[in-house]
């Protein structure tokens, strides 16, 4: 698909998150004066990484992972160099929900067909889940046999997975947040990066 289509068809699905007012998130954003977080990057990124929610500064800016978790992100990626602007990096809950809570099993519902939408219109080789939440949707649609793993087992594993335009690969991460509590798991998170290397173009 020519990136002219995609970043059209990628505009369509922008404009429907912004004006989801029956979201049960859509009140608290428009109170607090946050933005919906679509997604940044590449509308043809061979990598498409997906995290959980926005956080406070995502919601007030509008981008995703530009606070502290963002922080550890763009770490990672520097140590494998991987350019931010060549991936594209999202979420599955495009809203905030309040005080960092996890988001509920309706609005992953509410939300997941406009990640599924952003899948297919980029097309990724490779899809890396960063925490449970994005791990267990994405295994789940995939109909992975990992899907019931928990992901201390497979974090850092490339799963073989079959998207209707080909084979990709599913690679679970930790969230980026649990290296600001954990730094062992922070040493994890950059050697589970280094699997990245090779769909590099
Ligand atoms: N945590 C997430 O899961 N996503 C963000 O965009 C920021 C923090």
């Amino acid at each position: 698909m020519e990136l002219e289509k995609r970043t059209e068809l990628m505009r369509a699905v922008r404009d429907e998150v912004f004006n989801l007012t029956e979201s049960p998130l859509y009140e608290y954003r428009v109170s607090n004066g946050y933005h919906a977080v679509l997604g940044q990057g590449r509308h043809d990124a061979d990598i498409m990484f997906i995290g959980e929610a926005p956080g406070k500064n995502e919601a007030q800016q509008g981008i995703p992972f530009c606070g502290s978790s963002g922080r550890v992100l763009d770490e990672l990626l520097e140590s494998i160099g991987l350019d931010r602007d060549t991936v594209y990096i999202t979420n599955i809950v495009k809203d905030r929900p309040p005080d960092n809570r996890d988001p509920t099993k309706a609005e992953i519902e509410l939300y997941a067909p406009f990640l599924e939408r952003q899948i297919d219109i980029i097309q990724p080789r490779v899809i890396a889940t960063l925490g449970r939440f994005s791990m267990e949707f994405i295994l789940k649609k995939y109909d992975s046999p990992q899907q019931n793993s928990k992901i201390s087992r497979v974090h850092g594993q490339l799963l073989e997975a079959h998207a209707p335009y080909g084979e990709i690969y599913v690679l679970p991460l930790f969230h980026p947040a649990v290296a600001l509590y954990r730094p062992d798991q922070k040493q994890t998170l950059f050697e589970d990066f280094e699997v990245l290397k090779q769909f590099i173009a």
